[in-house]
């Protein structure tokens, strides 16, 4: 991939780039748009430093990739944005969004989303990282065997568990009762043509047309495969920095370790599709 309008720096070879030479709170042209968009298609996940956005601005740089998703749990309407996520901690927290394990956002949704924008503001001066695992790596990396057997196989998602640690973010809860849907446990990009694992620790509650005990062994196989550092690349934030995932083909996990120390930003939710 070349690019001519910004500055893309890989930060590992399987996943994660940096991306410069570029200011969010703007417009992006046609061209840089299309570099954008290749960048998160090639590295999964991109990271951009130093940048200065308003509320409406970081909103319109997420809407420049679709429609924005509204969580179906949780929203901030009182800002008068209900597709926007408020991501903070201080002193006062007992559990940090995303620190639950690793995850997919919302993957219980019926058509999860396609990608998420996290500003940072305030970061703690260590710690709070977040990790980010590639979902196509672990995928390859898995015996044709195992490929062809996780091929046919459906997840059940659904999210109860996710609520306790949100609650305490974002009390305005929409709605009761989380989602729950069916997907593949390996999804093609719509993009990319690529496979993907799609489980996940926080989302998948079991896989379908198997025994319990035969579902929990093989999720449990995956998510020890997924948690091996070669896949991983990891954040650290300081403020005004952006991280911009694909949840099509990537986890994420927020690293909870900076205790009594404020981390504080919001994060908008580009939509996605149902999983094929
Ligand atoms: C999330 O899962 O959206 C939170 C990620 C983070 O705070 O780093």
């Amino acid at each position: 991939m070349t690019y001519e309008t910004i500055h893309v720096e890989p930060v590992t070879p399987r996943i994660g780039a940096e991306i410069g030479g570029i200011d969010l709170s703007k417009p992006l042209g046609n061209q840089t748009f299309k570099e954008v968009h290749d960048a998160l298609m090639e590295h999964q996940v991109i990271f951009f430093r130093d940048q200065h956005m308003t509320i409406d601005q970081h909103k319109a740089f997420a809407r420049q990739f679709g429609e924005l998703h509204i969580h179906p749990m949780f929203g901030s309407g009182d800002l008068g944005h209900p597709e926007l996520l408020i991501i903070r901690a201080d002193e006062t927290t007992k559990f940090a969004a995303g620190s639950g394990g690793w995850h997919s956002d919302v993957s219980c949704d019926p058509e999860p989303p396609m990608g998420s924008i996290l500003y940072l503001t305030e970061a703690p001066g260590t710690g709070g990282d977040t990790l980010f695992a590639s979902m196509y790596a672990a995928h390859e990396d898995l015996s044709g065997t195992m490929q062809r057997f996780l091929s046919g196989l459906t997840a059940v998602h659904s999210a109860p568990q996710v609520y306790d640690g949100r609650q305490e973010q974002s009390p305005q809860l929409r709605d009761e009762t989380p989602p729950v849907s069916e997907h593949p446990v390996v999804r093609t990009h719509p993009v990319t043509g690529r496979k993907a694992l799609f489980v996940n620790e926080i989302f998948t509650s079991h896989i379908k047309d198997v025994t319990a005990a035969e579902s929990a062994a093989i999720l449990g196989m995956l998510y020890e495969h997924i948690r091996q550092p070669k896949y991983h690349c990891r954040f650290r934030w300081r403020a005004n920095s952006v991280a911009f995932w694909d949840n099509r083909c990537a986890q994420h996990y927020a690293m909870f370790d900076y205790h009594p120390e404020v981390r504080r930003g919001y994060r908008f939710t580009v939509a996605g599709d149902r999983p094929v």
